[in-house]
């Protein structure tokens, strides 16, 4: 089954072509540069950068794809030369409808409903948390890694708009155990980063200085982990760290950053990690995914692997760095098992971006 995927739901154009699980190609646009300056995603700024690259990215895509097709039946390859060819023998399209920003999932939404009236092809609508989920088990061309599906799973999903734990307990069907009441992980780092003056996105920026500072430098709170629920907090922990920073002479500040930033990263860590160990408790799952662009940390990735471990469970990541941060080929291959179960836009003028979108969501169009 091949597919052309589209994710604009924040500031990453993405377009993605996938056969089954196997990515063919995983093109990202990144707005970065366009919201540095401001410390975060302008909404208007992003859409307008998407509706700029959406139809470059989506060349791109299906030029890299045709590349790397040689695995293919012939029906895919044949007219490996010309865009309009190949959206021709494309089986379906699919889109994120949410969550995410409006005016940015709008671009996309509104491109694959073009695409598809043009081609007369189906969509597939996919969640973005869907997406991330899935992430953990896409392919190269060529079908590797083989990974099984090994359900029920239980998924830490954390990144910059959202922190959730999820009971995946079969294709299509999730329950959402908990999930951040404020500030997500990804979020309460950019923001210690920006007010560090150390831009944005903070993620990647404290990872590499936090690995030579002292961990145990300074005791931050954890927030919510004395109490049952498996609901995330991460302002009260961002707020520790903003009145922490003011109190210390700047002489101070500037000699212990790195400490400093690994002990604040930990807590931020430990949170997640805290509340994934809940989770175990209170379902007995121990097959574990974790994706989202906070789990491209290695330091994450290592405490995961460690508390998985001692729980004697299995944990999976994304296989490749290209599916951490947001991209369309795990919406791709989230794709490909929603259109396997006949999930389809029914009513394409019905079809609308929903920026709150839950994946608990009986979707009515
Ligand atoms: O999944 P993602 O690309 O976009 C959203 O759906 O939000 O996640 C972006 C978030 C940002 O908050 C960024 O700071 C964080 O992921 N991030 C990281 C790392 N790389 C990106 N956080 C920790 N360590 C990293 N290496
Ligand atoms: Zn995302």
């Amino acid at each position: 089954m091949l597919i052309i995927s589209i994710d604009t739901s924040c500031d990453e154009t993405s377009v993605a072509v996938t056969f089954g699980r196997r990515i063919l190609s995983n093109q990202v646009y990144s707005q970065i540069l366009i919201h540095k300056k401001w410390g975060g995603v302008v909404p208007n700024l992003a859409k307008r950068a998407h509706e700029e690259k959406i139809d470059l990215v989506i060349d791109e895509a299906l030029k890299k794809a045709y590349l790397i097709n040689q695995n293919l039946p012939r029906r895919a390859t044949r007219h490996n030369r010309n865009v309009d060819l190949f959206l021709k023998k494309i089986d379906y399209l699919a889109v994120t409808y949410g969550p995410g920003l409006a005016p940015a999932l709008e671009v996309g939404i509104k491109k694959a409903k073009q695409l598809a009236k043009q081609y007369q092809k189906k969509i597939i609508p996919i969640d973005h948390m869907e997406g991330h989920i899935y992430s953990c088990f896409g392919q190269n061309s060529r079908g590797n890694p083989p990974v099984k599906f090994n359900f029920p799973y239980l998924a830490l999903l954390a990144s910059g708009g959202h922190t959730q734990l999820v009971l995946f307990e079969d294709h299509l069907k999730y329950q959402i155990l908990g999930e951040t009441i404020d500030d997500a992980a990804g979020e309460a780092l950019d923001k210690a980063a920006k007010l560090l003056g150390l831009g944005y996105p903070g993620g990647s920026v404290i990872e590499r200085l936090a690995k030579t500072g002292d961990s145990s430098f300074h005791k931050f709170p954890r927030p919510l982990s004395r109490s049952k629920t498996l609901n995330f907090s991460f302002s009260g922990l961002k707020t520790a760290f903003f009145y922490h920073i003011k109190n210390l002479n700047e002489a101070d500040r500037v000699r212990n950053l790195n400490n400093l930033l690994a002990s604040y990263q930990q807590a931020v860590f430990d949170s997640l990690l805290i509340k994934l160990d809940q989770a175990i408790d209170k379902t007995g799952v121990k097959n574990i995914l974790a994706g989202g662009g906070v789990v491209a940390n290695l330091k994450l990735r290592k405490k995961i692997r460690r508390l998985i471990s001692k729980r004697k469970g299995s944990v999976l990541f994304p296989p490749f760095i290209s599916l951490y941060g947001d991209n369309a080929a795990m919406i791709g291959v989230a794709a490909y098992y929603k259109a396997k179960r006949g999930v389809f836009v029914g009513r394409p003028d019905k079809f609308d971006r929903i920026p709150r979108a839950s994946l608990e969501d009986k979707l009515s169009f």
